[in-house]
C-alpha cells in the first residue's frame, strides 16, 4: 500500500485548520498511520527542502517552516501520493483549482498551508526524515463491526 508524507505548515496550525485538513483526507478514504505536532529544527528543514537549495525562495521556505509548530502526518492508500497532491492544489493559490485545500484556504504562495510529497520516492525519504519506524502503525479498519 502506498504512503505519503503530509505536513500542515505553521500557518495552517496557527489558523486552526488541522482538523479541517485531516477531515478531508479521512473522508476521502485514506488511512492515517502516524501523526505528531512538532517544532521543525533548521537542520530538519534543510534536509527536507534540500532539493530547493539555491532557489530564490529557499531561505524564506526554511525560515517559515521553522517559525512555529507543524502537524506532520503519514497517510496510506491507493495512489495516495498523486491523489493527495490533487486535493492540496497547485503551489500558488491563484493557480489552485477550486475545491482544493490551497484554493479554499490560502492566499499567499509563501503561506500555502500544507506540504505533500511529490512522488513515492520523495515520500519514502520525507517519512524517514520525520518519523521513526515505531511511530507508524499498521492496523486494519474494523468499523464494520461497530456501525
Ligand atoms: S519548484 O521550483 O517547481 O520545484 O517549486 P514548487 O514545487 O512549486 O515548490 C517547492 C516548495 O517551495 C514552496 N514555494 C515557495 N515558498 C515561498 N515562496 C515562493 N515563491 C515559493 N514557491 C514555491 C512550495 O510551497 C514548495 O514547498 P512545499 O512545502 O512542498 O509546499
Amino acid at each position: 500500500m502506498e504512503r505519503t508524507f503530509l505536513m500542515v505548515k505553521p500557518d495552517g496550525v496557527q489558523r486552526g485548520l488541522i482538523g479541517e485538513i485531516v477531515k478531508r483526507f479521512e473522508q476521502k478514504g485514506f488511512q492515517l498511520v502516524g501523526a505528531k505536532l512538532i517544532q521543525v529544527t533548521a537542520e530538519l528543514a534543510e534536509r527536507h527542502y534540500e532539493e530547493h537549495k539555491g532557489k530564490d525562495f529557499y531561505d524564506r521556505l526554511v525560515d517559515f517552516i521553522t517559525s512555529g509548530p507543524v502537524f506532520a502526518m503519514v497517510w496510506e492508500g491507493d495512489q495516495v501520493v498523486a491523489l493527495s497532491r490533487a486535493m492540496i492544489g497547485k503551489t500558488s493559490a491563484l493557480d489552485a483549482a477550486p475545491g482544493t485545500i490551497r484554493s479554499d484556504y490560502a492566499i499567499h504562495t509563501n503561506y500555502n498551508l500544507i506540504h505533500g510529497s511529490d512522488s513515492p520516492e520523495s515520500a519514502q525519504r520525507e517519512i524517514a526524515n520525520f518519523f521513526a519506524e515505531h511511530e507508524l502503525l499498521n492496523y486494519s479498519k474494523v468499523i464494520s463491526q461497530w456501525i
